[in-house]
């Protein structure tokens, strides 16, 4: 069981300079007076003007930080954007943009998003007079027929989580900005700006929980928002000041540090999870798989199309039931049993029971978020540790369901 040395070269190439401008877009150490290579932590919440009105550049931390501005350079130029925002977390951003409408706008969100963010729309932005429709925003002639006249965001995930269904960018962008001027989000938290470049596919604004794959290493907790748009820049710039969620320098510093290994870290989650996913594809305990960079997704032709490659995210349904999930993921040794993901650890979780509670029951069963269903999400561990502890979990689970010999945990170290 051996990790391929490189990836499926069906996978378009991966635009040039991006590691570079991840070390070096925004870091030039020119702008401290220490010539500081490394952007320091600038921890002052006020900054000294020269006269009333005139200072360098910053006056009050909330409205701009030396070590948020350091990243938010280095996150728009591998973005290809000419913008990008920090927030306090994924869900500040999804608020911070929510901002943009008034009340009596309709919202389309993709009917299979992150639990929070369908809670944000459902539970909280409800309250302030926003509708939102929850549709399939992956049919373009379902979006296409749920956009009204105060249909002001469509809000796609891609792929989406748990079920990592994909949507086409290009094809929703036309579709939405057929009907005029529609602000189109897509959340790329699964795929990084490494994998998936929703803005040259004509999305409006590039969304991220930077808690995951972005920062990638489980310290951090934040969000960003990428664009090109001037107008939009300047009225989400003025309420990142004004809504204040803002996140700490300390937070910045570490989230621009882990941009500088994103390149490589993705790579070798998507090495890991392609070995994973062919693994658990043919073990007799196994249901089903569901991992974008699988042959057998059914999208996987789009993924070639609009990315570059995949992530560590996958979903599988064990056989059995309930008592035969919760069994593997009790039994797990080296995964950590816990939510989130993107970190460089292997993380597992059940979503219906963890991360889409606060979706509705029925919801969940239309989506497929069934009792069986678990996500994994595959860290940077030596890869045959990974499959070795599925197998062992997986037994646990399934003590009964005999594994042909080359499955066993000896023969996975050859
Ligand atoms: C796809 C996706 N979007 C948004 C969020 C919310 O981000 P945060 O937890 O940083 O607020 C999450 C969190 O898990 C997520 O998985």
């Amino acid at each position: 069981m051996s990790v391929g040395d490189h990836l499926p070269s069906e996978f378009l190439p991966f635009f040039e300079h991006f590691a570079t401008q991840a070390l070096h877009a925004g870091q030039d150490p020119e702008q401290w007076k220490s010539m500081a290579v490394v952007p320091p932590i600038s921890l002052s919440t006020t900054f000294k003007q020269s006269a009333p009105g005139q200072h360098a550049g910053f006056e009050y931390s909330r409205s701009g930080n030396p070590t948020r501005n350091c990243l938010e350079k280095a996150v728009a130029a591998i973005d290809g954007a000419k913008y990008s925002l920090a927030f306090a977390s994924g869900l500040a951003t999804t608020m911070t943009i929510v901002h943009l409408l008034k009340a009596g706008d309709n919202i389309i969100c993709m009917n299979d998003v992150y639990g929070g963010t369908n809670r944000y729309f459902s539970r909280v932005a409800s309250e302030m007079g926003l509708e939102t429709s929850f549709i399939d925003c992956s049919s373009m002639k379902c979006l296409d027929a749920a956009i009204k006249s105060n249909t002001k965001l469509v809000w796609i995930e891609t792929p989406t989580n748990p079920m990592m269904s994909v949507t086409d960018i290009k094809a929703c962008a036309e579709t939405v900005h057929k009907h005029g001027d529609i602000i189109l989000v897509v959340d790329n938290t699964f795929m990084s700006a490494y994998f998936q470049r929703p803005l040259a596919l004509g999305a409006d604004i590039c969304m991220y929980s930077a808690t995951k794959y972005m920062n990638g290493h489980s310290d951090v907790v934040m969000g960003l928002a990428s664009l090109n748009r001037d107008d939009l820049y300047e009225r989400l710039k003025f309420l990142q000041n004004a809504i204040g969620a803002v996140p700490s320098p300390f937070d910045c510093y570490l989230c621009n540090r882990g941009l500088k290994t994103l390149a490589l870290r993705m790579n070798q989650h998507f090495k890991n999870a392609l070995v994973v996913a062919q693994f658990l594809e043919k073990d007799p305990r196994v249901e089903k798989v569901i991992f974008p960079g699988l042959p057998s997704h059914p999208q996987y032709d789009l993924m070639k199309q609009q990315c570059t490659g995949s992530s560590g995210m996958m979903a599988f349904l064990i056989k059995g039931g309930l008592e035969n999930a919760k069994t593997f993921l009790k039994n797990l040794k080296l995964f950590a049993l816990a939510e989130s993901l993107g970190g460089y650890e292997s993380l597992a979780e059940h979503p219906a029971i963890m991360t889409h509670a606060s979706v509705l029951k029925e919801d969940r069963d239309a989506l497929g978020i069934s009792d069986t269903l678990i996500r994994l999400s595959i860290g940077l561990e030596d890869v045959v540790d990974i499959i070795e502890d599925l197998h062992q979990a997986l037994k646990a689970a399934h003590p009964d369901v005999l594994i042909p010999a080359e499955r066993n945990n000896k023969s996975l170290r050859n």
